[in-house]
């Protein structure tokens, strides 16, 4: 029963955060003051892209169109 109320939480630059499931990654970043870069927040301008930490290696993301949900475990580094 606890499991149906598990928390997310993404690990940002080396420190872990809450997430609201189904939430952006742009939305979690931005919800706590994490200075990342964004405009268009459809995926268009390339401006929230991220590195994705992820045991196949680093992959290119864009904090927009990122889904945070509850099976993952997300490592990642803003670039600046
Ligand atoms: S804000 Fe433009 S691609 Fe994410």
């Amino acid at each position: 029963m606890f499991g149906l109320f598990k928390k997310i939480q993404v690990d940002i630059d080396g420190t872990t955060y809450p997430a609201a499931k189904n939430s952006t990654l742009l939305r979690v970043c931005l919800s706590h003051g994490i200075n990342i870069q964004y405009k268009c927040q459809s995926g268009v301008c390339g401006k929230c892209a991220v590195i994705e930490h992820t045991s196949q290696g680093d992959i290119p993301t864009l904090a927009c169109q990122k889904v945070i949900s509850p099976s993952e475990t997300g490592r990642f580094s803003t670039i600046r």
